[in-house]
C-alpha cells in the first residue's frame, strides 16, 4: 500500500494474489482495512490543500511525465497484468497504451478548464461561474483492466486538482502497486496519490463514511454500484458509476460482412470477453445469417486459447476465476437446453487454470438466460432478426444501457437506427470505440455520468457561481 508517499502494510496479514492461467500464487498484498483507509483519505485531505493550488500547468507537467514512465515501464506492466489477471500479453501491452493516453490527454485538458462570464442585468454587477476541484476522491477500481481503469479516473481527478485513494480490485492489485512506483518516480507530491489495498467492505466502507472523501467513482457491477448510490445519500457525495453492460451487436442485412465479422470479433474476445462493453447478444439479419455465421465461425476456430507468457500467438486468456467459467459454462448449457446449436466450443478447458473454449452458439432466441444477463466471457449468441424496428426493440429490452454495435453501410438506416438505441456508447462500423477523447459511460443501470473526454473532468469539478457587486 501506499499512504503519504510511504509503502505501508509490511505488518499486516497478507491476501495471496493467483494467475488463473496457472493457479500459482504470484504474490502477496497487505490486508488493508478501515484503519488503513482512514489514514489514507486523511493523507490526502492534507495534500489536496497544496495541489489544489498547484497550476494547471504544474499538474499537467507532472501527469506528462508519469505518461513517459507508464510508456517506458510497458513491458514489466503488461507482465504483471497478464500474470495477474490472465490477459495475452499483446493485449496487456495494448492496455499499457490505452492507459498512459489518459494521462496525457488530461495533461492537456488540465490547460483548459475554462470559467463563463455572464451577461450582468444590473450595471454594478458581475457575474461569473467558476470551476474548483471536488475534493478527495475515492477510485475503485475492477480486475478487468487492472490499469486503464485506474488512470481513466486519477488522471482527469488529478489534472482537476483533486486528490485520490485507489482501491484496487482484490484479483489484480500488483499493477496497479507497480503504477504507485511510477507515481512516486514521477515526483508527484506525497499524498496526492494514495493505494490501499485489502477487505473491500472495510475499506470502501470507510471511504463512503468519512466526510473527508467528497467523490466516488467506482468500475464495476450494478448490484454494487446501487449500493453505493444508497450510501452516498448520507452525505451526498458525488458519484461516477461505470456498471454492467449487456451490449447487442446488430448486424444488417446491407452490412459489409468481411468488416462485420472482424468488429465481431474484436468486440467480443478482446480480455476474452471480460470486458463490459464486450458484444453479448448478435443480432444478425437472416439475408445475412447464414453467411455471417459461417465466415465468423471460421474465425473463431482459429483463435489460439493458452497462457501467452508460456505461448506464442494466444489471442485468448484463463476466465479470471472459478466463478466466471460456472458462469459461462451455466449460461452455455441453458442456451443449448433451450434448442441453441454449439458451432464451435461449448467446453471448458480441461487442466490447470480457468480456460474456457470460444464457442459460438446459433439459433439463439430471447428466452435464454445468454439473451439476459452479461456473460462476461468467450461465448458469441448469434440470434437471426427481420427487420431494423426488431432489432431496435430485442436491443432495448434491457435493464443496461452502456454500448451497442450496428454494423450497415447505409448513412440513413444506421442514423435511424442508432438514434432509437438507448446506449451511452455507439460503434457505427466499428467494434471497438473506447478511446481517451471520447465519454465512455452508460445510460439506464449502466451507470452514472461518464469517464473520459471533457465529460470526464467535469467529473472532478464544482461548478460556484460568483456575483461581484461593484462599488
Ligand atoms: C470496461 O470494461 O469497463 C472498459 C472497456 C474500455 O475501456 O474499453
Amino acid at each position: 500500500m501506499y499512504i503519504n508517499g510511504k509503502k505501508m502494510g509490511e505488518d499486516l496479514e497478507k491476501i495471496e494474489i493467483m494467475n488463473p492461467a496457472t493457479n500459482e500464487v504470484i504474490g502477496k498484498v497487505p490486508n488493508g482495512g478501515e484503519k488503513e483507509a482512514e489514514q489514507a483519505i486523511k493523507a490526502a485531505y492534507e495534500a489536496f490543500l497544496t495541489w489544489s493550488e498547484t497550476t494547471a500547468y504544474e499538474r499537467a507537467a507532472y501527469l506528462k511525465r508519469l505518461n513517459k514512465l507508464i510508456i517506458e515501464h510497458q513491458e514489466e506492466l503488461a507482465q504483471t497484468m497478464t500474470m495477474e489477471m490472465g490477459k495475452p500479453i499483446e493485449e496487456s501491452k495494448g492496455e499499457v497504451v490505452y492507459g498512459a493516453s489518459f494521462l496525457e490527454w488530461y495533461a492537456e485538458e488540465a490547460k483548459r478548464v475554462y470559467g463563463e462570464t455572464i451577461p450582468t442585468h444590473i450595471s454594478n454587477k458581475r457575474l461569473q461561474v467558476w470551476k474548483k476541484p471536488v475534493g478527495v476522491v475515492a477510485a475503485i477500481t475492477p480486475w478487468n483492466f487492472p490499469l486503464a481503469m485506474i488512470t481513466r479516473k486519477i488522471a482527469p481527478a488529478l489534472a482537476a486538482g483533486c486528490t485520490v485513494i485507489i482501491k484496487p480490485s482484490k484479483e489484480s492489485p500488483l499493477t496497479a502497486i507497480k503504477l504507485m512506483e511510477l507515481v512516486e518516480k514521477a515526483g508527484i507530491p506525497e499524498g496526492v496519490v494514495n493505494l490501499v489495498t485489502g477487505s473491500s467492505a472495510k475499506i470502501v466502507g470507510q471511504m463512503m463514511e468519512n466526510d473527508k472523501v467528497r467523490k466516488i467513482t467506482f468500475t464495476g457491477s450494478t448490484e454494487i454500484g446501487k449500493l453505493l448510490i444508497e450510501q452516498s445519500a448520507k452525505q451526498v457525495k458525488r458519484l461516477s458509476l461505470e456498471l454492467g453492460g449487456h451490449a447487442p451487436f446488430i448486424i444488417l442485412d446491407d452490412a459489409n460482412v468481411e468488416k462485420a465479422v472482424d468488429g465481431v470479433l474484436a468486440s467480443k474476445f478482446r480480455n476474452g470477453g471480460q470486458t463490459c462493453v464486450c458484444a453479448n447478444r448478435i443480432y444478425v439479419q437472416a439475408g445475412i445469417y447464414e453467411q455471417f455465421v459461417n465466415k465468423f465461425s471460421e474465425k473463431v476456430k482459429g483463435l489460439r486459447v493458452g497462457n501467452s507468457l508460456h505461448e506464442e500467438k494466444v489471442d485468448i486468456g484463463p476466465l479470471i476465476n472459478e466463478d466466471g467459467v460456472n458462469k459461462v459454462a451455466r449460461h452455455v448449457k441453458d442456451a443449448v437446453e433451450k434448442g441453441a446449436l454449439i458451432v464451435t466450443g461449448g467446453n471448458r478447458i480441461e487442466g490447470e487454470g480457468t480456460f474456457y473454449e470460444p464457442t459460438v452458439l446459433r439459433d439463439i432466441d430471447p428466452s435464454m438466460i445468454i439473451m439476459q444477463e452479461e456473460t462476461f466471457g468467450p461465448v458469441a449468441p448469434i440470434q437471426k432478426i427481420e427487420t431494423d424496428e426488431e432489432a431496435v426493440e430485442l436491443a432495448n429490452s434491457t435493464e443496461y444501457g452502456l454500448a451497442a454495435y450496428v454494423f450497415t453501410e447505409s448513412v440513413s438506416r444506421g442514423t435511424k437506427l442508432v438514434e432509437k438505441l438507448d446506449f451511452g456508447i455507439v460503434g457505427w462500423n466499428d467494434g471497438v470505440p473506447s478511446a481517451a477523447q471520447a465519454p465512455f459511460g452508460g445510460m439506464k443501470e449502466s451507470g452514472i455520468g461518464r469517464e473520459g473526454g471533457h465529460e470526464g473532468m467535469d467529473a472532478f469539478l464544482e461548478t460556484q457561481y460568483v456575483s461581484i457587486g461593484l462599488s
